[in-house]
């Protein structure tokens, strides 16, 4: 979760000589280096490519900010269909040609496995009518009750082109795909089922068929208890944050899938102690057995010590070993 980031220094340093975020992940050079830095300081299993999710919508004809202090804007968030029909639906090879080859650069330098990404159809509508991070995501949660057939158009074209986007980072070179749900808890789980579920479900049919074997991640942020429904999609993997006990997830989710996750990143700013036993307690909270991939529940918060998390990354391979040979 944000592997990369302002935490560390190399990375500021990076980004003062690329001027701003969008030209670090938009020049390929530099979002290698910003997908390597954290592998040069950490142990880590897999690298996930340096980009964003709002790549897409941007590519897709929106134009994005990002404000100092406030994150992503766009500058015209989606009011109405005839905005809605006027977004071009991309050619992933050609509008996110850097993405494509970041990913064949950084294949050819990584002993680890690459993560590509995108964002889920719905998470992706929440910002693009929103326009920005939110409190409560009040647009699209209107739309749902005022003209839910408008933002089910939006849906099924965002599904299109997110599944053309991962199809054709695995021909770049991703040996993972993630798909983040950052905004899945604004449903509620009906809602959850017809606005975000049943475009994942397509999203993960097309994939299989076109790139059959590659693992796919589904995070979802505030999955409330709905880890089963997710799997079913034919996710192999579901990430959960840490507001979902992990016992009662992997219980729910009965095999159907890996769970990943699921420390709170506040526990970073605790004594190296603290971040043990909270290491301990999410590997204990899993229980022993495969299929868990320890991760973070949420991104790295910018003013994290990266010792600390050096000492979460030690804690995990210490304390895991544990429990993989029970
Ligand atoms: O995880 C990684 O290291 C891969 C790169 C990655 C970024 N964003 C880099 C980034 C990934 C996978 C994302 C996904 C993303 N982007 C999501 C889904 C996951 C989540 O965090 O909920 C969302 C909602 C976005 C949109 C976005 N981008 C927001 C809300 C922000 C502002 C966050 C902040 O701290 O201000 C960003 C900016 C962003 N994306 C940063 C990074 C490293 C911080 C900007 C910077 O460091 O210069």
């Amino acid at each position: 979760m944000r592997q990369a980031g302002r935490y560390l220094p190399e990375y500021r340093r990076l980004r003062a000589e690329a001027g701003s975020f969008q030209r670090m992940y938009k020049v390929p050079d530099y979002a290698c280096e910003a997908t390597l830095q954290p592998l040069r300081r950490y142990p880590l299993d897999a690298a996930i490519l340096f980009s964003d999710i709002l790549a897409v919508p941007e590519a897709m004809g929106m134009e994005l900010n990002f404000l100092e202090g406030r994150g992503p804007v766009f500058a015209a968030p989606l009011r109405d269909s005839a905005e809605l029909r006027a977004l071009v639906e991309p050619e992933p090879e050609e509008a996110l040609d850097f993405v494509m080859q970041a990913l064949s650069l950084l294949r050819a330098e990584l002993g680890v496995p690459l993560i590509g990404f995108a964002g889920t159809p719905w998470t992706l509508a929440c910002y693009m009518l929103q326009g920005a991070g939110s409190q409560d995501f009040q647009r699209p949660r209107t739309l749902l009750y005022a003209q839910a057939e408008v933002l089910h158009a939006l849906l099924e074209r965002l599904s299109r082109v997110v599944a053309a986007c991962l199809a054709a980072q695995a021909r770049a070179g991703a040996e993972v795909l993630m798909l983040f749900d950052s905004c899945a808890g604004w449903l509620s789980p009906d809602h959850y089922r017809e606005f975000a579920l049943s475009y994942l479900a397509r999203i993960c049919r097309s994939l299989k068929d076109c790139c059959p074997g590659i693992p796919l991640i589904v995070y979802a942020r505030g999955s409330r208890g709905l880890e089963a429904d997710i799997a079913a999609c034919g996710v192999d993997a579901v990430g959960v944050d840490w507001t979902s006990p992990l016992a009662a997830a992997r219980r729910r989710l009965a095999g159907c899938a890996a769970l990943q996750g699921n420390l709170d990143p506040c526990a970073l700013f605790g004594s190296a102690q603290n971040i043990r036993v909270a290491v301990e307690a999410t590997l204990a909270d899993y229980g022993p057995g495969t299929g868990h991939v320890f991760n973070l529940g949420h991104g790295i918060h910018r003013d994290t010590d990266p010792g600390k998390l050096a000492v979460m990354i030690d804690s995990v391979h210490q304390l895991s070993r544990s429990y993989h040979s029970r």
